[in-house]
């Protein structure tokens, strides 16, 4: 889809469509003076008040060259909380999109305010994303062009629009990943979109093969993969800012990348399996992310790190009770082998720490408790550092991304007993993201760490008004912000 930023008046834009936004209450946008009487006429009639989702369409509007005017409503302003008047302009805009792409609508000018800018363009973005590149019919009900209509005022707007265009794009990046079969995105197919990423944006990427993996003493993350054909990967993406950074703060960016889960011996049940190929979603967001952090140039080095593997059933698999040795020496028995995801992480939280990260947020599919707990609303959110977790927020906050803090207390901890080795990788059934959350925190140590449990909200089942179904690239904003506003 072409995106563009223009300054024009309403009667010279050329489009399918040329669209507003309305809050309730908020009164008519000046530029629609000429529109007043099917205004006021669609607001005595109560089929438009501005309430959320609400959409109004005006054919051959007098005096304009586009060839529909239309209204679309973001229900109440949150006064005076600005963020969450933006994630209303993000989801109304998307709505839209959604909507008149499905009328038909190919290309669509949108007037706003200049503060809108960024949210605006990301909502169409990600409203006009559809997860079925598989089918060989059937497309073709996308937009094809965006534009935003604005007053000119200066390079502020410019910036805005452009860091949108920039995060939505990331986003989609991730999504594609996410959605894409595990027989289409196995560990090495992961390693190499992750390669060309970073090529074509300028940043380092580096795959550590297993053999690599063996020689460092990586048997937790081996232990996962041994039972597979596809051979694992450590996916390793830097950037680097280009003046050197005044502190000495480096953020590690951890995702989970197992590119199928069926359980391991451990086996799931068939119903619903087939959703485990977004078990990597954690890795698409730290990849996201990198892609978007070359294009903004945050002024911290930032170092992503993907453990990719696939969970298999077999001869080679690993058993439960079988124990492993991890990259920090630590003992695990593995109780079960469908809690894949944390032997996995823990290695690569290890190595993130000889890289020299010194802040590490992870992301992760992680728990089928965090569903349980919070719903496909909120992120599961962990941590050993407020400070850092108070960052964490700040920037899902400002995104618009939904996250919960939960409690991570000394008492948790012994359910991770193991009588066999220094810990057991499952902690029993009562409050199983806490203690998926504790054994992490163990290989974190006293480095500052959040853990962000994305089970939940990686994943659509049903499509929103704003966003289809299937993933959703949860996390690649907030990490984004996170490193530009460190
Ligand atoms: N990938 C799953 C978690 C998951 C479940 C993600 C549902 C999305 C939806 C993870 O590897 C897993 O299997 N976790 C187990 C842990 C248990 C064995 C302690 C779970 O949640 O059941
Ligand atoms: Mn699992
Ligand atoms: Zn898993």
């Amino acid at each position: 889809m072409e995106t563009k930023l223009l300054y024009q008046p309403l009667d010279k834009v050329e489009a399918d469509a040329v669209a507003f936004l309305l809050f309730e209450e908020d009164p008519a946008p000046a530029e629609l003076k000429f529109a007043s009487a099917w205004l006021d006429e669609l607001r005595a009639s109560g089929e438009f008040s501005g309430k959320t989702d609400e959409l109004a369409v005006l054919h051959q509007p007098h005096g304009l060259r586009a060839r529909r005017l239309v209204l679309a409503g973001a229900g109440k302003r949150s006064v005076p909380n600005a963020l969450a008047d933006s994630a209303a302009v993000r989801t109304a805009v998307g709505a839209a999109v959604r909507c008149l792409k499905q009328k038909g609508v190919k290309r669509l000018a949108w007037c706003l305010s200049g503060a809108d800018a960024e949210a605006a363009v990301e909502g169409a973005m990600l409203g006009n994303f559809e997860p079925d590149v598989h089918k060989t019919a059937n497309q073709g009900k996308s937009l094809e062009a965006f534009h935003v209509v604005a007053a000119p005022n200066g390079a502020e707007i410019d910036r805005a629009f452009e860091r949108g265009e920039i995060l939505a794009d990331s986003q989609n990046f991730a999504r594609e990943l996410a959605n894409e079969p595990a027989n289409l995105m196995t560990p090495l197919i992961l390693a190499g979109r992750a390669r060309a990423m970073a090529a074509e944006a300028g940043l380092d990427c580096e795959v550590l093969d297993e053999d690599r993996m063996r020689q460092l003493g990586m048997g937790s993350l081996l232990g996962v993969s041994q039972g597979s054909a596809e051979p694992p990967a450590l996916i390793i993406v830097r950037y680097t800012p280009a003046a050197p950074s005044k502190s000495a703060d480096h953020l590690g960016l951890v995702g989970k990348g197992v590119t199928f889960d069926t359980g391991g011996v451990s086996i799931k049940p068939a119903d619903g399996m087939e959703k485990m190929k977004y078990d990597m979603s954690g890795g698409a967001a730290v990849l996201g992310a990198m892609r978007a952090i070359a294009r903004l140039k945050p002024s911290i080095p930032v170092t992503a790190l993907v453990p990719a593997v696939e969970n298999m059933v077999g001869s080679k698999a690993q058993r439960p009770g079988d124990i492993v040795t991890s990259l920090n020496g630590k003992t695990i028995e593995v109780l079960n082998t469908d809690a894949e995801g944390r032997l996995i992480l823990i290695d690569a939280i290890t190595y993130a720490k000889r890289l020299g990260c010194t802040h590490l947020v992870d992301a992760a599919t992680l728990t089928g408790a965090i569903v349980v707990a919070l719903g496909h609303v909120n992120i599961g959110a962990f941590t050993n550092h407020e400070e850092l977790l108070g960052r964490v927020m700040a920037a899902a906050r400002s995104e618009g991304e939904k996250m919960w803090h939960m409690p991570l207390d000394e008492d948790y901890k012994e359910l991770l007993k193991s009588p066999f080795a220094d810990l057991a990788n499952i902690g029993g059934r009562w409050g199983g993201a806490i203690s998926a959350a504790w054994f992490l925190k163990e290989f974190a140590e006293d480095t500052p760490w959040v853990h962000l449990d994305i089970a939940g909200t990686a994943w659509l089942d049903d499509a929103k008004p704003y966003m289809a179904k299937g993933p959703t690239g949860v996390c690649v904003r907030t990490f984004t912000k996170l490193a530009l506003n460190w």
